[in-house]
Order: C-alpha cells, then structure tokens, then sequence
C-alpha cells in the first residue's frame, strides 16, 4: 500500500509529539511543514524527513497532492485550514481545542461532512486502556445513573497565548476540555452546565488573563452529574489529571486514562481489581485515524465531537461570566 503523503500544520510542541509517531510509520510519509515561524518547520525536516517547508498553509494543500494533515495549531489560529483540505480531500488529525467559536467549529464539521474525509480530535484520554474498559462496561449512557468528579492540576505560566483568554479561551477550554471531554464520553450528552472560575493565583502577572482556578457542575438528562475542578496553581513541574465515577454498584478511580482501580460494591464482599496499561494514547490515536483512512469508516473520534465538546466548554465560560446555569447542545454565542 502507498504510504499516505502527510504534512503537518503547526510545527510547535504537540506536532513534535506526533511527528515522533509518525516518523516511525511505514504507512506514512512526512511530506511538508507548515509554520508561520519557517524555522520551525524548517527544524521539522531536518529532524523527521525531508519535505516542502511553507509559511501559510493554502499553498500547501494547493501544491503537495496530500492524502493527510497533522492540524496542531493553537486555538486562535483556526480558520479556513479545515476548508482548504476538505476541498482537496486530504485527511485530517486535528488538535483539540478544534477552534473558539462554536460558529467556526460547526462549519469545519459540515465541510467535513461534505466532502467525505475523515477527521480525528486529539481527544486521546478516549483511548486509555482504563479509559475503555470502563466505556464497554456503561455502554450506552443514555439513561445510565452516574456521579463523576474529576481534577486537572498544574501550575505553569505556559506560553504567552496559552495566558491569554482572546487567544486560548482560557484553561477549561484549552486544557481541562479532555475532563469535559470524557464527561461526555461515559456519562452522554449534557444538558446544563454552571461553573465559576477565579484567577487567585495570577492576578500579578501581565497579560494573564485565564482563569487559574475553576469549579464546573455539568447535568445530564439521565439526572447523572459530572464536577470537574480545574486549576494552574497546583505543583509546578506536574500535570495532575484524575477522576472517580460512580455507578451502582461500582467505583472506578482513575489515576490517569490507562491506570484505575475498581471497586466491586454490589455484593457483601466487594472487591477490587487493578488495571494498568502503558498504551501510547498519541500512537493509538493515529493508529485508529490511520486504519479508518484505509477501511473508509469513521474514526473514534470524529470532529463532531470537537465541536460538541467545544461547546460544552465555551458554555461553561459563559456561565462562569453570567453567573448562572447556561443549558448545552446549541451553539454558543461568541
Ligand atoms: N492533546 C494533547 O495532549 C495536547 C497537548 C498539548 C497541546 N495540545 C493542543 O495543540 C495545539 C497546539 O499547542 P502547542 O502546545 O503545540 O502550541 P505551540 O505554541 O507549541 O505550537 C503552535 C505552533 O503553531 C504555529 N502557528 C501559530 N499560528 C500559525 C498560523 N497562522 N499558521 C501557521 N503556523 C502557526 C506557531 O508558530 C507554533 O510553532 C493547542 O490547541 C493545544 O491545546 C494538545
């Protein structure tokens, strides 16, 4: 089979996490790299594979004859990438958070849908071993009676846009979106959600202007509810992402995506089983892209649930600055 003829746009840290990947791929073939900093893309192809390095990405999609795009732009820089590829049938990985506005994030779904490629969110706490196990075993979570709370904790200044809300759309958003993310994934889709968010621990630093500390309450339809508490004031060096989820008759910690610890409580003798996987949750992410290209089916993680998502965090922020519940599955208004 042809390797698959694959660019990446945005070549900054999360790229390089991918490109270590598919560097070792026989099924692709690293052939451009798009930054509007060309250093870097240039550093790109010295470092994984010789390929054509551009500035802006509509001559690449125009010049390349592409079958994949590696989409790891920061969020403010989302525009019409999605469109150009959709128009010229290349395939697409794109990072999570896929865009700020619900606006843009619905069109990039509809030319997607449209023009038939297939497109993977970097949603890759999906594929935790853990993660999965726990998935088979709820099913389908319509209807499903479920409590989960989760912490995603770090303390870092991060890059100058990652501190910025006009660029970022501040930490849920940009970071705790995964917690969000597998909210949806196990408990369904949400109805409500009210959070507040404080910056308590940055208020000195110029142009920080991301929360640092945030308490989120999403409600379901099945009267489950997930809390997810999310903070950028936490151990410097870490970055600390945990859950619990309650079910009748059983509790799941989870440390991280592939390592939880199961608590049997339904019998008079509960018991309780460890899972522990090292899984690539970043390999298995493309592996799943990469197999759905070749099968013509969908991939785990198709862009409508970027945008669902998406939604559902910029619907958080918006409570956070109205101060009251906002109900969820409609488009947020930027
Ligand atoms: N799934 C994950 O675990 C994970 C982890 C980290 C980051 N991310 C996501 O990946 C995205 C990128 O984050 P990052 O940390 O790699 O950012 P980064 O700042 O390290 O890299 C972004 C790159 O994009 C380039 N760029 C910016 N605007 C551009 C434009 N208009 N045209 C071409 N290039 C442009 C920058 O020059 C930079 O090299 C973010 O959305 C982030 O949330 C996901």
């Amino acid at each position: 089979m042809k390797p698959l003829r694959t660019a990446i746009l945005g070549c900054g840290s999360i790229a390089k996490r991918h490109a270590d990947i598919l560097a070792t791929l026989d099924d692709v073939r690293l052939v451009g790299y798009c930054d509007q900093n060309v250093a870097a893309a240039q550093e790109f192809a010295k470092r994984y594979a010789p390929g054509k390095v551009y500035e802006h990405w509509e001559p690449m999609f125009a010049e390349l004859d592409l079958d994949l795009v590696y989409i790891c732009l920061p969020p403010f820089a989302h525009a019409d990438e999605v469109a150009h590829a959709c128009r010229h049938g290349v395939h697409i990985f794109i990072e999570k958070p896929i865009a700020l506005t619900s606006e843009l994030a619905r069109g990039m779904a509809r030319d997607v849908s449209r023009s038939g490629v297939k497109c993977q969110v970097g949603f890759m706490y999906r594929f935790g071993e853990a993660a999965l196990w726990l998935k088979e075993r709820i099913g389908d979570p319509t209807g499903a009676r479920a409590f989960m709370v989760a912490r995603y904790s770090c303390n870092s200044l991060h890059s100058s846009w990652w501190r910025d809300r006009a660029r970022s759309g501040g930490q849920l958003v940009e970071q705790a979106i995964h917690l969000l993310d597998l909210a949806r994934f196990f408990l369904g889709e949400p109805e409500a959600v009210y959070s507040s968010q404080q910056n308590l621990f940055h208020a000195e630093v110029e142009g920080y202007t991301v929360e640092d500390a945030s308490a989120t309450v999403i409600r379901f339809p099945s009267t489950s509810l997930a809390v997810v508490a999310a903070t950028n004031g936490a151990i410097p060096g870490r970055w600390d992402c945990d859950w619990r989820i309650v079910l009748p008759g059983l509790t799941a910690d989870f440390a991280d995506p592939n390592h939880a610890t199961i608590h049997s409580t339904a019998s008079a003798w509960p018991s309780v089983t460890t899972l522990a996987s090292e899984k690539n949750m970043y390999r298995a992410l493309t592996l799943d892209l990469l197999e759905a290209i070749r099968q013509d089916r969908p991939p785990a993680v198709p862009i409508e649930e970027g945008v669902r998502s998406l939604e559902l965090a910029l619907a958080a922020t918006l409570s956070a600055q109205q101060q009251t519940e906002v109900r969820t599955g409609a488009p947020v208004a930027g």
